[in-house]
């Protein structure tokens, strides 16, 4: 091993059933739903998810071992998930996804639609002021934090209960929250349990769900950008409980090319002076990131990449003065079909200037859904393997990659990658890939 930290002991294995918790049954998770069930009947692939269709090589190149992901590592079965979920509106999962327009009602939705009709959300713990663009009705009502958090903690034990579940993971999709910068009543555990108890309005609900969870011992991951789990004083729980977590905020589309083409311009020294991003989106997620409240939290997680990977302290002749710019906005004829441009200012040797231009059309929750699916197993099997707190090898998923304080978060995908990889090879001890490669030239 080229490794100094000694790999698990034991994976316990993935027997019974996983409990998939998922908060919002909204685009994303009814895509989610929808393609593992149809994947599970041979009614569609698992495109875009690593842990269904991702290789990993073990070994020398020479070797000829690169077994698939899911052959490797002791993952939960597609066959043995079992989903639970909350919303504010009370559409079961086939209203949902027909609502949200991302599949193709017959060939998608019908399918499978007795599975969907199946799949009722609980009530959501729920304010408006987190949120004012929603107006659903099925929520716990305004019955306090403490009660809103006792709740959630009774809907996990029944659902654990009621589907004889052997083990959950709790993870969020649902709408991004206002922006909350974290502060006093998110470092301690202390602090933070006076601020639920006095409705301070700093305790957001994604806060109460990952809460909960930890409270629960359910592992918790973030697909939005709001904290929700990523405070001092429930990172410490985490950890304290050796309990997995990871966010914040799916990476999927420019942000996605963005962590591909930075790495680029930086790899071949090339200047860069601005990066202007726009996008138009028109469904709900849309629709509520239409409120600049609400579009704070999630311009400050797109924001950060350009910055963590160019590193402009280190060359401020190459980027010590990028003009970055994010923009988002809700234009409802495209629905979930979003289009993002790229328009990107870099210059070369002698200074001289160019441009490049990405014009990305994507299916948002097309492009989602497997990194839930992926996040959903791989935090499970970190919770099997004893890996606890801050779940960095997830980074790969997430746009502001959740790090442990004091370091900054690796932003270029192919390092994510790589680190991801490793941390599978490790976990089943399984040599290091390091690409040195001396072995190949040696006699
Ligand atoms: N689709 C992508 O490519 C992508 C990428 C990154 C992040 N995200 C994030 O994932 C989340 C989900 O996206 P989506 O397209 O499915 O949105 P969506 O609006 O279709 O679904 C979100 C659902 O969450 C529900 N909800 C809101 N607050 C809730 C609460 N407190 N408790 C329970 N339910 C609640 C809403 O009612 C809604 O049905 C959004 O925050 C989005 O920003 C999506």
């Amino acid at each position: 091993m080229s490794t100094t930290t000694p790999s698990p002991a034991a994976i316990a294995p993935a027997d019974g059933k996983l409990g998939v918790l998922v908060i919002g049954l909204g685009a994303v998770t009814t895509t989610l739903i929808a393609g593992v069930e149809l994947a599970k009947r041979g009614q569609g692939l698992p495109i875009g998810s690593m842990t269904q269709m991702g290789t990993i090589r073990l070994g020398k190149r020479t070797d000829g071992r690169s077994p698939l992901i899911k052959d490797f590592v002791p993952l939960a079965k597609l066959e043995d998930i079992v989903w639970g979920a909350w919303d504010v509106f009370p559409d079961d999962a086939y209203v949902a996804a027909s609502r949200a327009g991302v599949l193709e009602q017959g060939k998608h939705i019908e399918a499978i639609s007795e599975v969907l009709r199946d799949i009722r959300p609980m009530k959501a713990a729920f304010e408006r002021k987190y949120a004012r663009n929603l107006t659903g009705e099925h929520t716990m009502g305004d019955i306090g934090k403490r009660a809103m958090l006792n709740a959630i903690r009774e809907d996990i034990n029944r659902f654990r209960d009621q589907k004889g579940v052997s083990r959950l993971v709790m993870i969020w999709c649902a709408s991004t929250e206002v922006y909350i910068e974290p502060c006093e009543v998110h470092s301690t555990i202390e602090a933070f349990e006076k601020a639920i108890d006095a409705n301070d309005e700093r305790i957001a609900p994604s806060m109460l769900y990952a809460y909960a969870a930890l409270l629960e011992g359910v592992p918790f991951a973030n697909g939005s950008p709001n904290l929700a789990v990523d405070m001092p004083c429930l990172r410490q729980f985490a950890t304290e409980r050796n309990i997995p977590i990871s966010g914040k905020d799916f990476k999927t589309g420019q942000t996605l090319m963005k962590t591909v083409l930075a790495p680029m311009v930086k790899a071949r020294q090339l200047g860069l002076s601005g990066w202007y991003s726009t996008n138009i989106l028109g469904n709900r997620d849309g629709e509520v990131l239409d409120a600049p409240e609400n579009f704070k939290t999630k311009e400050e997680s797109k924001l950060g990449v350009l910055e963590d990977i160019l590193e402009p302290t280190k060359n401020p002749d190459l980027y010590g003065d990028v003009f970055h710019k994010v923009q988002i906005n809700y234009y409802p004829p495209r629905g979930d079909n979003k289009e993002g441009w790229d328009n990107i200012d870099i210059f070369g040797w002698m200074g001289y200037p160019m441009q490049i231009k990405v014009n990305f059309l994507c299916r948002d929750s097309i492009l989602a859904a497997p990194l839930a699916l992926d996040l959903v197993l791989y935090s499970d099997l970190a919770q099997r393997a004893g890996l606890g707190g801050i779940q960095e090898w997830l980074s790969f998923y997430y746009k502001s990659p959740q790090v442990a304080p004091g370091l900054y978060p690796e932003h270029d995908l192919f390092i994510q990658l790589t680190k991801l990889k490793n941390t599978l090879r490790w976990m089943m001890g399984e040599d290091q890939i390091t690409h040195l490669g001396r072995e190949y030239y040696e006699n």
